[in-house]
């Protein structure tokens, strides 16, 4: 039966497939794939162990609706040495980072409200804002800043009805971590304008020359902080994450919502990420170790290219660099590469601010890296 488009919400009509996922669904088997943003790691053995026991157990039922609370626990203590206030009623586990995005932009947007989002972004962010009625702002993070924000751009965004706004360090997709300092800054301009932090941290254990700085840990407690065990323990197909706050007004309304988002968690894997925690906790930082001989392998060829200049990212497992090519915008050089067999995705992807730039996932082997980079260079050879 033929649909009128019109039976459907303006909401969802007005959000489009992303532009990451274009390019995914034009590849073909035989490229080199620098395209979707997931570690080629599998979890932790002991979590998969442990995944396979709890089911055995009989752990295949609703939990909690904020979820294990050893779980919680646990979690909670890891930012303790952020915040040493924190405990289980501080975590609510969703499933997945995606989820608690969700829930948190539900939980805060009015219609009528905006937030101020980062451009160039992770691809959900505005249109998380859109389904939930509000209107995204978007404020550059330039290259020229190292991808930083600049507090005077901010402040042509905000007004009155300026809700919350989105940090994101580690990027996704450029890579840039903050100093203290910088965090102060974002953070006083958040405080100034009285608004939310949502702080998108998921990437806060693949880093590489410096310590995370996170937004949990100041006196600002409008702070709700976003993470997932996607990345950190290699699970982005077990899709679980959850929301830490230190307000607990806060979490009740999150742990609230969160019931008719999910009901709950799922139930035999809260017991395997448990595990992960306690008997893999350096897998992270032994993932981090390979990734960042790649970044330095891939950070190294790009600059050697003519028309690239490409920033070493200090954290996540993304490369941004800019790339002009006389005549050709991110998306038709990205086409161009993938004819020369490599997928990437283009820097308009992530928003206007993203033009001129490619992003490259270095979630493959070092061996394919180098492969890619040979593909890479022949093209931009051809075109320049
Ligand atoms: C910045 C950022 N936030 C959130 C997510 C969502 O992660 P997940 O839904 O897999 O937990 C991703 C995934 O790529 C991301 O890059």
């Amino acid at each position: 039966m033929y649909v009128l488009s019109e039976d459907f919400t303006k909401r969802v009509r007005s959000i489009q497939p992303t532009g990451v996922r274009k390019m995914f669904d034009m590849a073909g088997g035989d490229v080199i794939s620098f395209g979707l943003g997931e570690p080629d790691f599998q979890p932790p053995p002991i979590a998969i162990e442990e995944f396979h026991k709890a089911m055995l157990d009989g752990r295949n039922k609703y939990t909690t609706t904020a979820g294990l609370p050893e779980l919680r626990k646990v979690i909670a203590e890891s930012w303790s040495d952020y915040d040493s206030n924190l405990d289980e009623n501080n975590v609510c586990m969703t499933m997945s980072g995606t989820n608690a995005l969700f829930n948190c932009f539900m939980a805060l947007v009015e219609e009528g409200n905006n937030v101020l989002i980062p451009e160039p972004y992770f691809p959900l962010y505005g249109p998380d804002v859109t389904l939930t009625g509000g209107e995204a702002r978007y404020y550059p993070c330039l290259f020229e800043n190292e991808f930083i924000p600049l507090v005077e751009d901010l402040e042509k965004l905000v007004d009155e009805n300026t809700k919350a706004i989105l940090y994101n360090f580690p990027s996704n997709p450029t890579g840039a971590m903050l100093s203290i300092e910088q965090r102060d800054e974002l953070l006083n301009f958040a405080i100034k304008h009285n608004l939310w932090i949502i702080s998108d941290e998921v990437y806060d254990r693949i880093i590489y020359d410096a310590e995370h700085v996170s937004f949990i840990g100041t006196d600002y407690d409008r702070v709700l902080l976003i993470n997932s065990f996607s990345k950190t323990f290699a699970m982005t197909g077990w899709r679980i994450g959850y929301i830490l706050s230190p307000n607990l007004d806060a979490m009740t309304q999150v742990i609230k919502l969160q019931y008719y988002l999910a009901a709950c968690s799922n139930d035999g894997m809260q017991y395997a990420v448990l595990a992960a925690f306690q008997k893999a906790s350096k897998y992270p930082e032994q993932m981090a170790l390979e990734f960042k001989d790649r970044r330095d392998l891939i950070c190294q060829r790009l600059n050697e290219m003519p028309g690239v200049s490409c920033h070493v990212p200090k954290g996540a497992f993304y490369v941004f660099p800019k790339v002009s090519i006389e005549g050709m915008n991110s998306e038709e050089l990205a086409i161009e590469l993938l004819k020369g067999g490599v997928l990437c995705s283009p820097g308009s992807a992530f928003g206007k601010s993203g033009e001129g730039h490619l992003r490259f996932a270095y979630t493959i082997s070092k061996e394919d890296i180098s492969k890619g980079m040979d593909k890479v260079e022949a093209v931009l050879k051809k075109l320049i």
